[in-house]
């Protein structure tokens, strides 16, 4: 079974659903590692619960980005780490870190990219009055949520739907394809050619 590391800041929900997909039976990954560079992170609580190796790296701790990042890859060493999920953690990855795990780095973005990147995406959908956002699971390269395109799910705001509906609608959608875009990754069926994602066995 592959061994994956996730990384997260925040809340950890989807941390959760993987984590869950996985004791479900539904993912056959590893979960090896959580990867939090936030002390006050829920997410932190979530892996005690669920009994999944957590390590706590703060970019404080480091004068250089590079020095923590090393850091960080040594843990993704140690542990055997293939495939790194980033799930809410809220740092940009250097073009040191995307070298060393080239085309391995997934990230899930609540929005269909490359419409309303950013750490907002949610509400500036909403305040922007679209129809339809949704959900983009993307292979993470040099440029802010800008890698190759896995997985699209769209989600419709109802014109009466409030910024916490269309939340909670985009979270449901994204506890669910962030198992499967990790599972057809680690079923060997991603491919890329350029930016485009081919996947096979459909
Ligand atoms: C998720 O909605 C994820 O798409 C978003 O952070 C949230 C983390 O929630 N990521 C970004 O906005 C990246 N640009 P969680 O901690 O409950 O999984």
């Amino acid at each position: 079974m592959k061994n994956i590391a996730v990384f997260a800041s925040g809340r950890g929900t989807n941390f959760k659903a993987i984590a869950q997909a996985i004791k479900r039976g539904k993912l056959k990954v590893n979960l090896a590692l959580l990867v939090c560079d936030n002390p006050k992170a829920a997410v932190l609580d979530k892996a005690k619960k669920l009994g999944v190796k957590a390590c706590l790296i703060q970019r404080e701790g480091f004068a250089q980005k590079k020095d923590f990042e090393d850091e960080i890859i040594k843990h993704l060493k140690n542990n055997k780490v293939e495939l790194v999920v980033m799930a809410g953690f809220m740092r940009m990855l250097s073009p040191h870190f995307v070298a060393a795990y080239k085309n391995r780095i997934i990230n899930i973005h609540p929005a269909l990219l490359p419409s309303f990147k950013g750490s907002r995406a949610i509400k500036d959908a909403f305040d922007y009055g679209a129809k339809v956002s949704g959900v983009t699971v993307h292979f993470v390269d040099e440029a802010m949520d800008h890698g190759p395109i896995i997985l699209q799910e769209e989600v419709a705001l109802g014109e009466s739907s409030t910024l916490k509906a269309l939340e909670e609608k985009i979270h449901k959608v994204e506890h669910k394809l962030y198992p499967q875009a990790i599972k057809l990754i680690t079923q060997g069926r991603v491919k890329l050619r350029g930016r485009r994602v081919i996947i096979t066995g459909r």
